[in-house]
């Protein structure tokens, strides 16, 4: 007889975003007149960019014709696309990258669920709270935790709360960990690291043989200078850091699917023997082994982001995303909601009103406004009471989802 992965039957709920889906879809289907706003999942609304399309086009033309036509590709990456990355998106920001250390891919979720690959169970884990489903679930799926607990904690893994009593600035463990995940800019809560705080992170890192894996898919929001946009911004990270990155919401991606994730050369790991061997060769091994590679169009597409028309057309839709973004934290603060993120990032993080719980405002909001929102507590229990609003829908749903929550909530 087969025996499942039993791991799976330690996970608490469905997927957070499947969930919801489930619950709008039943809450439209006996309300078929409502008009539903959908601020919930992050998921982009804008067209792609005039020149990403003409370059997709090109590259499925290429395919139609016997001396252009390309079968499989390089299992991480044409170089074209991982040299124009390193010219267009780290040499600006002062970070040296060989087209070696780039993997494509098509997605980052994928990749920080698929990177687990490579690390030994035994590795105690830190995950900030509340913090990206995937980052839990995958860990929980592959057998790293015990059991959750009642209220939502899973055993075995270390808990970085992240929370408006501490500025959103998760405090350093006080147990030695050897995979700490970070995202910046932060998804749920959209706020953002500085400098200064990501040195204290890779001074632990490298102090302690911990590797850090951030997650960088918001970077492209960042407009705030001197806020980084990549870990290797920070000196020492090349020693503790594989960095993630993505077109979903860079340029518009999410349907696409296209992504990459930085293992520098020098990054290495220990064998239980104590032998250090570099991560960068585990993960080429991994990706040889288990990913045939983006096609072709799509890698076409993805290096037509950084044309200088590429660059001016995605830049003006996620400017589009950020006026929205304003729009809700400027309309619900001034009807006294207090919201945090929203300035460098696509999320407004908001704490619900009345002191709700987070599922009790998401079905209020459903049924009494039509606005789907993604509760906070979905993220962790660090995120009960919160409640996350996305910035990617259209300009006038915006404006008109604002003007609901302050019909109803606004003092
Ligand atoms: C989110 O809403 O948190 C994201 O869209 C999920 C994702 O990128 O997978």
């Amino acid at each position: 007889m087969a025996h499942i992965n039993d791991n799976y039957l330690k996970l608490q709920a469905g997927y957070l975003f499947p969930e919801i889906g489930r619950r709008v879809q039943q809450f439209a289907a006996a309300n078929p007149d409502a008009r539903l706003i959908r601020l919930g999942i992050g998921d982009v609304t804008r067209p792609l960019a005039p020149a990403v399309v003409e370059a997709f086009h090109a590259g499925i033309d290429d395919l139609a014709r016997r001396e252009s036509f390309h079968g499989y590709g390089p299992e991480h990456g044409y170089q074209w696309l991982s040299e124009v990355i390193i010219e267009k998106a780290y040499k600006p920001l002062g970070v040296e990258l060989k087209a070696a250390e780039v993997f494509i891919s098509d997605g980052s979720k994928c990749d920080t669920a698929n990177i687990l690959d490579i690390f030994a169970l035994d590795n105690k884990i830190a995950i900030c709270d509340p913090v990206y489903p995937v980052y839990i679930d995958t860990n929980v799926m592959i057998g790293r935790s015990g059991e959750a607990d009642s209220r939502g904690y899973y055993e075995g893994i270390t808990y970085l709360p992240m929370t408006a009593e501490n500025n959103f600035t998760p405090a350093l463990p006080v147990e030695k960990v050897d995979i700490i995940y970070l995202c910046y800019p932060n998804n749920p809560t959209g706020t953002v690291a500085t400098r200064e705080q990501l040195q204290v992170w890779v001074d632990y890192a490298v102090a302690n043989e911990s590797i850090i894996l951030f997650d960088a898919a918001y970077e492209a929001f960042i407009r705030q200078p001197g806020i980084p946009h990549s870990i290797y911004e920070i000196p020492g990270a090349k020693n503790c850091a594989i960095e993630f990155r993505s077109f979903s919401k860079t340029a518009g991606f999410t349907g696409v699917r296209c992504g990459l994730t930085i293992v520098p050369e020098e990054l290495g790991a220990r064998t239980f023997g104590g032998e250090k061997i570099a991560l960068n060769q585990l993960w080429n091994r991994r990706q040889g082994t288990k990913f045939n590679g983006v096609s072709y169009p799509v890698q076409k597409a993805a290096a037509a982001v950084y044309s200088d028309e590429g660059w001016t057309q995605i830049t003006a839709t996620i400017d589009y995303y950020l006026h929205n973004a304003r729009l809700i934290r400027e309309g619900l603060t001034a009807a006294g909601i207090t919201c945090f993120g929203g300035e460098n990032s696509p999320y407004i993080w908001l704490k619900t009103p009345e002191e709700m719980a987070s599922w009790d405002f998401f079905d209020k909001l459903l049924s009494e406004c039509h606005v789907v929102g993604t509760p906070g507590s979905g993220f962790g229990p660090s995120g009960e009471g919160y409640f996350r609003l996305s910035a990617f829908g259209d300009v006038e749903d915006v404006k008109e989802a604002v003007k609901r929550l302050r019909d109803r909530w606004g003092c």
